[in-house]
């Protein structure tokens, strides 16, 4: 069961000041945010795709022409590369651990920016994507395990949550550039990021849990006392990491597909799925993908940069207040106060585009103004719940044994919707109407607000062996309520 949260010792009952407790949790803030910095790369992944629209399409600005649909695969094909990189990344952390990983990965992200920059034909910018997807779904794996494993229990859902802060980061720094220079000059830039972030990383330390089973005991020491000082209970962690590898010994990579049959491990894997499916049936790649012409179908005049920049803003500022909040509101609070917001907020722009179609005198009084404020109110709400929660989960949910398999696993469902739900969103809408389409996304996180109140189990300042207590008392709470049906 070690992680972190189980081995440093409680200083909050220590008369700490808050400057103290600042400098104790540095090295797991610093550590976190270099991990983090994955995250950003992936971010700009998003971020390029809507920007470079403009140059390939509209502009042909390449030595080679590239089509509208043949740009909708660039776009989306990308989630199709992340989608293999999730179930690749399990046994990759294992065998190469979590920091290991996240620096290993830079060198094939190099090799997709490479073939998009010098591509000669459009089959290289899809090989390039399905590359840096490939990236993107191995570092989705390897940044919230490493993350949920060195924080201590009571900033864990802040450090989280720093995944999404730095994804929101990512896509607003491939707009500003996609924003003022052209699509080469944009992949040079992004190119140069992972560069960028791979050096300090070298600098960060690898987790105590994959260095004791890995055997590396005295690194493994090391890292324990770089994270929480040279006063925590080192032997005593380090005695409890090594009980843990020895109960696991067992498991190979072929067996740990039978950790699927543990209560625990499925509740958490259908948790940890759930939330993922609620998170892009919302439609929120939907409105980032496509808010220019969203806007433009609402007949709201918004240029596309200042769509982009809007989105951009409230993402990050939302984000952030999560960051601040989670640890003290909860988890589950937040899920579900998003998810009601964002309900609302698509429901009321299904009726503006109903009336808009079919009550053209009603439709004149409302002001034009109404779908930007509801799709800033959406995406607000959903930066501060449905966006950063389920990533927060991946990293807080899952027994050591498991976690490899189930964040993979879970991983790759979010990309394989992301698909889908992109991939999907423009036959849907011809098939059944804007209006209709946004009503569906409304019932869906309805539904999701009810997942949340009743599945989803809150892991605030709870350690992982607490987690895992509350997640095997559902067994109980669902056979009793399967007796009483059957009875
Ligand atoms: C979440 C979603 C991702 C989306 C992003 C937008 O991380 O998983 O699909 O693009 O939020 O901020």
């Amino acid at each position: 069961m070690a992680s972190a949260d189980d081995l440093v010792p409680d200083r909050k009952n220590r008369n700490q000041t808050i400057f103290q407790k600042i400098k104790h949790k540095l090295p797991q803030i610093l550590s976190s945010i270099l991990a983090a910095n994955g995250a950003f790369v992936f971010g700009t992944n998003i971020g390029w795709s809507s920007q470079s629209y403009r140059y390939l399409v509209q502009k042909k600005e390449y030595p080679f022409s590239v089509s509208k649909e043949q740009f909708s695969w660039i776009s989306s094909v990308l989630a199709l590369g992340a989608l293999l990189g999730g179930l690749l990344g399990g046994p990759i952390v294992n065998g190469f651990g979590r920091k290991g990983t996240i620096l290993l990965t830079v060198l094939p992200f190099l090799f997709g920016w490479f073939l998009i920059i010098f591509a000669v034909r459009v089959y290289m910018f899809y090989a390039g994507r399905v590359v840096l997807g490939v990236c993107c779904g191995i570092f989705t794996v390897a940044v919230p395990i490493y993350i949920g494993e060195i924080s201590e229990k009571d900033i864990r859902g802040s450090l989280g949550g720093l995944f999404q802060l730095l994804i929101v980061l990512g896509i607003a720094f491939a707009y500003g550039i996609g924003s003022v220079a052209n699509v080469m000059t944009t992949s040079i830039v992004l190119l140069t990021v992972p560069l960028a972030f791979l050096i300090p990383s070298f600098f960060m330390p690898e987790t105590p849990t994959y260095l004791v089973s890995a055997g590396r005991t005295e690194k493994a020491r090391a890292s324990l006392r770089y994270l929480y000082g040279e006063d925590c209970d080192e032997e005593g962690y380090l005695d409890e990491l090594v009980a843990n590898v020895q109960e696991n010994k067992h498991i190979t990579t072929l067996s740990v597909w039978k950790e699927l049959d543990k209560f625990v491990v499925l509740y958490a894997l259908c948790i940890s799925l759930g939330l993922q499916f609620f998170q892009q049936l919302s439609g929120i790649n939907v409105i980032i993908f496509y808010s220019e012409d969203l806007f433009a179908k609402s007949s709201s005049s918004i240029s596309s940069n200042l769509a982009a920049a809007l989105v951009s803003i409230i993402q990050i500022i939302a984000t952030a207040l999560a960051l601040s909040t989670v640890d003290r509101t909860g988890r589950k609070v937040l899920l579900i106060v998003s998810a009601i917001i964002m309900t609302i907020c698509t429901s009321l722009l299904g009726v503006y585009f109903y009336l808009q179609k079919h009550d053209k005198d009603t439709f004149k009084g409302i002001p034009q103004s109404v779908p930007i404020l509801l799709v800033s109110i959406y995406i607000a709400a959903f930066s501060f719940g449905l966006g950063p929660v389920p990533w927060i989960l991946l990293g807080e949910l899952f027994t050591p044994a498991s976690k490899g398999l189930a964040c993979g696993m879970s991983v790759s469902f979010n990309w394989l919707l992301t698909f889908i739900v992109t991939k999907t969103y423009v036959n849907i809408e011809d098939w059944m109407g804007i209006a209709a389409t946004f009503w569906l996304f409304a019932g869906l996180t309805a539904l999701g607000a009810i997942f949340f109140a009743v599945i989803v189990v809150e892991t605030k300042e709870l350690t992982l062996k607490e987690v895992l207590e509350k997640l095997e008392k559902r067994k109980d709470r669902l056979r009793k309520i399967f007796c009483m049906r059957t009875s």
